[in-house]
């Protein structure tokens, strides 16, 4: 028989996600080499939010990015949840500090970076697109800049609640919004435009030479940018919270900060621009 060697592992990180698995792959990983982290990160396809942390726990996997749908399955099972992701009700990153499992949420830490590189929100007026999960994300963070804030959503329903969770004015179904409504930034939060050329909002409707921020990553440029552009406003593009929120990620599984020049590369590479 021959002596069991030891082994030394690398520390292991991973997601549960749909599409955009793949990108955390290839970002996170590039990122670790950079350091010269010993990390690795993979893409899961668990069968069930339950199951996936249970594995988390019985393998010891430091972290893990999580997409939809598992954003709200995963709290159940979490031991503790950051006030960003509590307050928001969805988790996209979970930490797993020797046995304890936190739940975070990077994406609101992404788009208050991603907007703050263009522009103050501080006391802004601020129209915001859409009521799901990328919407509370971004709702949250700008809460903490601003409460003059008009939600608009198709589903009228539905973004009354965000509104009501938010203590923020329902505008309406999206139709509403035109150039009187007079807002310094506007953010699409809205999943029209992602893979497509479809802009939620026409020139026309759009208040010239103001901000617009559209959380649609695919493709960078989207329709609506374009739109904007031709008004005269500012654009923000998805890529930049995108970018921040993986920057976040990347310093709660390592306690080391992000190249974040890396990520911006990387993203440019594999989006079109960052
Ligand atoms: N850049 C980033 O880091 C980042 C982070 C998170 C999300 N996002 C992006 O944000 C977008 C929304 O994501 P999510 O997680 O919030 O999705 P979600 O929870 O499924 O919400 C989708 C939102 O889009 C609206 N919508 C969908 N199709 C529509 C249409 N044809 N016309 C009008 N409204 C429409 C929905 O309105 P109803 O309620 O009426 O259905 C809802 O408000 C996606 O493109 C996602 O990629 C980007």
């Amino acid at each position: 028989m021959s002596e069991k060697v030891p082994v030394s592992h690398p520390v292991l990180c991973g997601s549960i996600a749909g599409s955009i698995g793949g990108m955390g792959v290839r970002l996170h990983n590039e990122a670790f080499r950079a350091k010269g982290l010993a990390y690795t990160y993979v893409s899961f396809e668990p069968s069930g939010a339950g199951e996936a942390i249970v594995a988390m726990r019985a393998l010891g996997i430091r972290g893990l990015g999580v997409t939809m749908p598992f954003k709200e399955w995963v709290i159940p099972f979490l031991d503790a949840l950051d006030p960003t992701a509590e307050e928001i009700g969805a988790v996209n990153t979970i930490v797993n500090d020797q046995g304890k499992l936190t739940g975070y949420n990077t994406d609101a830490w992404g788009a208050i970076a991603a907007l703050r590189e263009a522009a103050d929100p501080t006391g802004k007026r601020i129209v915001v697109l859409g009521a799901g999960g990328g919407a509370k994300s971004v709702l949250w963070a700008l809460k903490q800049y601003t409460g003059d804030i008009v939600l608009f959503n198709r589903d009228r329903e539905r973004g009354k609640k965000t509104a009501r969770l938010f203590d923020i004015e329902f505008g309406g179904s999206i139709d509403r919004v035109d150039r009187s409504l007079a807002y310094d930034m506007l953010i699409n939060c809205t999943a029209v435009g992602f893979k497509s050329r479809e802009s939620v909002l026409k020139r026309d409707r759009i208040v010239p030479r103001t901000l617009v921020f559209d959380a649609v990553f695919v493709p960078a440029k989207t329709a609506l940018l374009d739109e904007a552009a031709a008004v005269g406003c500012v654009c923000v593009s998805g890529t930049r919270m995108l970018m921040h929120q993986a920057c976040k990620q990347f310093e709660l599984y390592t306690g080391v900060p992000a190249p974040v020049a890396l990520y911006e590369t990387m993203l440019g590479r594999i989006l079109g621009g960052a």
